[in-house]
């Protein structure tokens, strides 16, 4: 079923709201809690169709899970190595790339056959990055195009630990990694140039996991490189609060930064190393956000100038590119996004998607292998965009359509579902609360 999402442009953003739990630790959360010996309570899941395939995935291998996702829910998940089993039939991950790269490490943990497969999306995405350091430990992996592509079918156990560096900075490849490892014999390293987001990593120490993670220079902050160990560990259950995805908040601080007379806070934002980058490239560009106590975020208006996002920037910010680039489009002088070929491999080639729907609002942008450069100075025009499957493109052209003049539809709007089902509810709850009263 299509659906398209009509925005009137111009209103000014003003008031509250609370953004879905993290996406990236909602993924992670399920896996290890079905991991760990008993049962682990996890609040404010993220309700999006991925979260929900992995919750289902998890249930399908035998451990349980009561309760509802949600702002306000909670979960109760039950599990352990010895409670879990060979799923009966093909793991559906719909539209997650998440969830299929790290349900392909964390069945790879155990001596039994797991079929995963996709939609469309999903089918083209890469999955030797995965593959290739899982065999590396003992496990089969195969699939289309000799495991290249979905469906993967992962025969795992009797894994041993490796020493590996990753060729792509990928918070999945090195999360795959780890939790194979929890099914391995002896120690796994894994050596990261660029550090990814940590979540995994935080996870396991929640646990009591024997993890230890030390950075180039002895600090614990993110911006260089870091080594992760982990050594085979039994599992405790734990409680976790799913802090709000910085992700999704980034379309409400870009949409309030862009469009007049806008003030918002996000509140309970999840801002830890790794997820953070989108606020340090909007300060360069002198955007008015502050981080009022420990996790909401305070966005107004203010203009804006043009920025360079370059390699090092990007895995820190990678998913917030689509919604950088709009902000891009409007500020004051080009900005350049490069190092970021990782883009073309994601939902949607992002490059080709986030330039084709920004020209349609009338911005000028010029497409390159590994990025886009954005002309800047662009009064935005209402338009009619293209998700083109994509839920965070779909995002960043709602946000595109609130600061331009007129009219605008997305369409292709569905997608949203897999990441941000309410979106289009803050979007009026926002919108009405800046109406003059
Ligand atoms: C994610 C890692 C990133 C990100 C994705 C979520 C994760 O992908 O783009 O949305 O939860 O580990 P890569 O690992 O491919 O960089």
């Amino acid at each position: 079923m299509t659906a398209e999402l009509c925005v009137s442009g111009g209103r000014p953003l003003r008031g509250r709201v609370r953004v879905p739990g993290d996406k990236s630790i909602s993924h992670r959360a399920l896996l290890l809690g079905a991991r760990a010996e008993g049962t682990s309570v996890v609040r404010g899941l993220s309700d999006g169709d991925d979260v929900a395939r992995t919750r289902l995935a998890v249930e399908a291998m035998g451990a349980e899970v009561e309760g509802a996702a949600g702002v306000g829910g909670e979960l109760c998940i039950t599990g352990g190595p010895h409670e879990l089993h060979e799923p009966e039939s093909v793991l559906d991950v719909g539209n997650s790339g998440t969830g299929i790269r790290l349900l392909a490490g964390f069945s790879a943990g155990f001596d039994w056959l797991t079929v995963l497969a996709g939609d469309s999306s999903v089918t083209r995405r890469p999955m030797d990055r995965v593959a290739d350091p899982l065999r590396a430990m003992g496990a089969m992996v195969d699939g289309r195009e000799s495991g290249r592509y979905p469906p993967l079918v992962v025969r795992g156990g009797r894994l041993r630990g490796i020493d590996y560096t990753p060729p792509v900075a990928s918070a999945q490849v090195k999360s795959a990694v780890l939790l194979a490892e929890l099914g391995a014999e002896g120690e796994t390293v894994v050596r990261e140039p660029v550090a990814t987001r940590n979540h995994t990593e935080e996870l396991l120490v929640l646990c009591g996991a024997d993890i230890e993670v030390t950075t180039e220079d002895g600090a614990t902050g993110h911006g260089g490189g870091q080594v992760v160990r982990l050594r085979p560990s039994r599992l405790q259950p734990f409680t976790l609060d799913v802090a709000g995805d910085p992700s999704q908040a980034a379309f409400w601080v870009v949409a309030a930064c862009i469009t007049p007379g806008s003030d918002v806070v996000v509140e309970g934002v999840y801002l830890g190393p790794g997820r953070v980058g989108f606020l340090e490239v909007l300060g360069r560009m002198g955007a008015d956000v502050e981080r009022v106590g420990e996790c909401d975020l305070r966005a107004r208006h203010a203009p804006l100038r043009g920025t360079d996002v370059g390699d090092d920037d990007v895995p820190g910010l990678v998913d917030e590119i689509p919604v950088l680039a709009v902000a891009a489009a409007v500020a004051e002088g080009p900005s350049t996004f490069g190092g970021a070929a990782e883009l073309r491999l994601k939902e949607s080639d992002r490059i080709a998607t986030v330039s084709e729907g920004l020209r349609a609002f009338g911005a000028t942008v010029e497409t390159r292998a590994d990025g886009f450069v954005v002309a800047g100075d662009t009064r935005l025009a209402g338009a009619r965009a293209h998700a083109r499957g994509d839920h965070r493109v779909a995002m960043a052209m709602a946000v595109a359509a609130m600061t331009a003049d007129g009219e605008s539809v997305v369409d292709g709007w569905e997608s949203v579902v897999t990441s941000y089902p309410g979106f289009e509810v803050h979007l009026a709850a926002l919108a009405d609360g800046g109406e003059e009263r």
